[in-house]
């Protein structure tokens, strides 16, 4: 008696448990079968036809036709007909909502930057820091064309900053086209959100390191720079490489200085470079970036490879000065060019292309530095802004054809320092 009554209170609290567990099962089957109709509504919200949605989000869907339209024109060839260029590829709301001319006093100054999709993954944290203006030019080639034109718009779709932001070019082979991504499902199927866009691009992180792209192909850096540059009607443009972060509050700072100031058409202003040993916190203000220096965490940009490069900086000076950080925004000192200066620097529209014969690597910043000092620039090295640069440059961890590209670039500098000559007759500066 006494142990059947235990034995039938074991039963209810077993089937109990059981209807509990039951009810769980059913309850996960029907989420992930919610959640599953749900990635398939996304994705056809996203690449499917126009037909899919009829009373869906009507500014997504003219963002696609935009795209598609932009596609459409096949882009225009380089100066060289080596590339194709497809410029403003996919506007930022702030472009499309600003005509040329009429431009808005938050548009002093805009980023401009290049990278192939192995590192479009920076321009999460650069938007995030930057949180103004910027003009992206993506080169891409073989099967990486459509994926890079898919991911372009995923990013422009999923995520708000990048919608309202960024804009971006896309540059190809001159015998290769983009073309809007109809089939390939299966490469895009999981794309729900912002996150899951910059966690497939994590995938493809660091697949070509420096240039080693695959194929025997070119990386333009200076045509890519030109046209990020070309993509933005600022008055003032800061170009810099993707994996590079500008110090917080930049653009409000520098906007705040130039409003203050005597313009002068033949002035850039120089940001100190630097780079942060990986995994550190990248810092925000000046007095930050001086403590992570004092501890050999950073360092001046390039210090392993060619610290004659950054050196003219004077390092020890700017990091002795205006520590505080507190202050506005001014300029710290003003420099003449010296050889082999490779400064980054924020510069007016108007300051001299970059020679697009460049690719590869060296020579392709020095050249430009070196034709604004022949064409009578001053660098004025900010008081407290700076950039750093993601990861210590070392030694060995380049690609094989380093030595070559540098040895090629080496005779079209000397050539196109002749060609300055002629460029500026007046000039009596030399590089
Ligand atoms: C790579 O391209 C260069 C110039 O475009 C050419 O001289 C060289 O032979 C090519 N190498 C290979 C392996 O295709
Ligand atoms: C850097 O600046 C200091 C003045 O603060 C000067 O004495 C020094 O010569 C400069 N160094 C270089 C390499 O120009």
């Amino acid at each position: 008696m006494h142990l059947s009554k235990k034995c039938s209170v074991f039963k209810v609290v077993l089937s109990a448990l059981l209807i509990v567990a039951l009810l769980q099962l059913f309850y996960l089957s029907f989420l992930s079968k919610f959640h599953g109709n749900q990635q398939r509504y996304r994705y056809s919200e996203l690449f499917g036809g126009s037909e899919g949605k009829k009373n869906g989000h009507p500014e997504k869907n003219s963002r696609k036709e935009r795209l598609r339209f932009s596609l459409s024109t096949g882009g225009i060839f380089d100066n060289s007909g080596q590339y194709r260029v497809y410029k403003n590829l996919i506007k930022s709301d702030f472009t499309t909502n600003h005509k040329p001319g009429s431009i808005p006093s938050s548009h002093v100054l805009a980023l401009a930057t290049h990278t192939t999709i192995n590192n479009l993954h920076h321009l999460e944290s650069l938007v995030e820091r930057w949180h103004n203006p910027l003009s992206v030019a993506i080169f891409a080639h073989g099967q990486d064309v459509k994926f890079a034109t898919a991911l372009v718009y995923a990013l422009s779709f999923f995520c708000p900053q990048i919608q309202s932001l960024v804009d971006f070019h896309l540059v190809c082979l001159s015998g290769e086209m983009a073309s809007f991504p109809e089939q390939d499902r299966e490469h895009f199927a999981g794309l729900e959100d912002c996150a899951s866009v910059f966690s497939r691009l994590e995938t493809h992180r660091d697949k070509y390191k420096n240039y080693a792209i695959s194929g025997n192909v070119s990386y333009p850096n200076n045509l890519l720079r030109n046209v990020a540059r070309g993509g933005t009607e600022s008055s003032y443009i800061l170009v810099i490489d993707i994996d590079m972060m500008p110090s917080a509050d930049l653009h409000q700072q520098f906007e705040a200085m130039i409003l203050g100031r005597e313009t002068a058409s033949d002035e850039v202003f120089v940001l100190p470079a630097f780079e942060i040993r990986h995994a550190r916190k990248m810092p925000g203000n000046k007095a930050e970036l001086v403590q992570l220096y004092q501890v050999g965490e950073v360092r001046p940009f390039y210090e392993e490879l060619c610290s004659r490069c950054q050196a003219p900086t004077n390092y020890s000076r700017w990091v002795n000065s205006h520590v505080r950080g507190s202050e506005p925004l001014e300029v710290g000192y003003t420099l003449t060019w010296v050889d082999p200066w490779e400064p980054f620097y924020i510069g007016p529209h108007t300051v001299p292309l970059y020679d697009e014969n460049f690719k590869q690597y060296g020579f392709n910043r020095i050249s430009q530095a070196c034709e604004l000092h022949i064409a009578g620039y001053k660098f004025s090295v900010l008081s407290s802004a700076f950039l750093v640069h993601r990861g210590f440059k070392i030694q060995g961890e380049f690609h094989a054809k380093k030595d070559e590209e540098n040895k090629r670039n080496r005779v079209l500098f000397r050539s196109f320092k002749e060609g300055l000559k002629t460029k500026y007759p007046s000039s009596n500066r030399r590089c």
